[in-house]
């Protein structure tokens, strides 16, 4: 639809972001560092076998955080530019948040060169506002997907966006987008229901006084044990970052942490019965209680204690 609307075919996407395994943008979200090009100007690595070789001439890719690699990429490409697609806030970097200014320059960048900005709020959608991360930031994109807590965990995503930019799917306009299940009606149903629950309310409140002891309570751990690790959070979604204490803005640098301490961190939850995952996110959900928010610090105590063993010439 972006290339429909501007008659451009090329997408500029972040280093680090995520926006699920299309051929088109299955680029560079987790690129080896040795293959990932030089930081200010990174080579797009395609992420699966199979993906056709031209299919990357047609992307651009920018390191996250870095206003001037982003204009200099305008600079150069902002004329072929479909659009720009980005995760608002980058949950799938470990939560790692646009720096003051970033998101105003994007859609300054794209207004100026006649892109779109498209924001994937596939994993931000509903978590932080009902407005998700555009309500939370303030800034509003051209075309934004949403997904999974719009269906309250049903299968079902959505495609929204401008009026002027929407008109290009058929049956209105000539973009095709149709499939067996999309809207099915079980699923839609259930995405009204979520949205409903969103709305009452009391919802958020209640979603952020779970963060406030959940994150309280975890950096007062990661404190005491003096394992090196940087926790970011955004309303119930986080990120873990072992080895790391700066704040983490970019993909070289959460490619930096330590995977060991994470497997180490990762086994000694599940040992105690709190569910965790070697992923790079993580979160808590509303139907969570206190109670159970309590005994996921047990777990999260106990954990930070094997990697403090494990690790010993870490600690500080
Ligand atoms: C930000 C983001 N975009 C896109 C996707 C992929 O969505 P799908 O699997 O529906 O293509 C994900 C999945 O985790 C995601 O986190």
């Amino acid at each position: 639809m972006a290339r429909t609307a501007t008659g451009r075919e090329k997408v500029l996407k972040f280093e680090g972001h995520f926006h699920g395994y299309a051929d088109y943008v299955a680029y560079s979200y987790g690129p080896p560092l040795e293959e990932a090009g030089p930081p200010d100007r990174p080579v797009p690595y395609p992420q699966s076998a199979g993906m056709p070789r031209g299919l990357k001439d047609l992307i651009v890719v920018v390191p996250f955080n870095d206003p001037d690699a982003l204009k200099a990429a305008f600079a150069e490409h902002g004329d072929d530019l479909a659009c720009l697609i980005m995760e608002p806030i980058s949950y799938d970097m470990g939560c790692v948040l646009a720096q003051p200014g970033l998101l105003a320059l994007c859609r300054d960048l794209c207004d100026r060169h006649g892109a779109l900005l498209f924001f994937d709020e596939v994993l931000t959608a509903f978590r932080m506002a009902p407005g998700g991360a555009q309500e939370y930031l303030g800034v509003t994109a051209d075309l934004c997907v949403l997904g999974k807590a719009l269906g309250g965990g049903m299968p079902i995503s959505a495609i929204t966006g401008r009026r002027d930019v929407m008109r290009h799917l058929r049956p209105v306009g000539d973009s095709e987008l149709s499939g067996t299940y999309l809207a099915h009606t079980t699923a839609v149903l259930a995405a009204l229901a979520a949205l409903d629950e969103y709305g009452r309310p009391g919802y958020y409140e209640h979603l952020e006084a779970l963060g406030g002891r959940f994150y309280g309570g975890f950096q007062e751990i990661i404190e005491r044990s003096g394992v090196p690790m940087r926790l970011q959070h955004v309303g119930p979604r986080f990120g873990m970052h072992f080895g790391l204490r700066e704040e983490v803005t970019n993909y070289r640098q959460a490619a930096g942490a330590s995977k060991a301490m994470l497997r180490e961190f990762v086994a000694g939850c599940i040992a105690r019965g709190v569910y965790f995952h070697v992923s790079v996110h993580h979160g808590y959900s509303s139907a969570h209680t206190e109670a159970d928010i309590d005994r996921a610090l047990e777990g999260v105590d106990g954990a930070m204690d094997d990697v403090r063993q494990a690790f010993p010439a870490m600690m500080t």
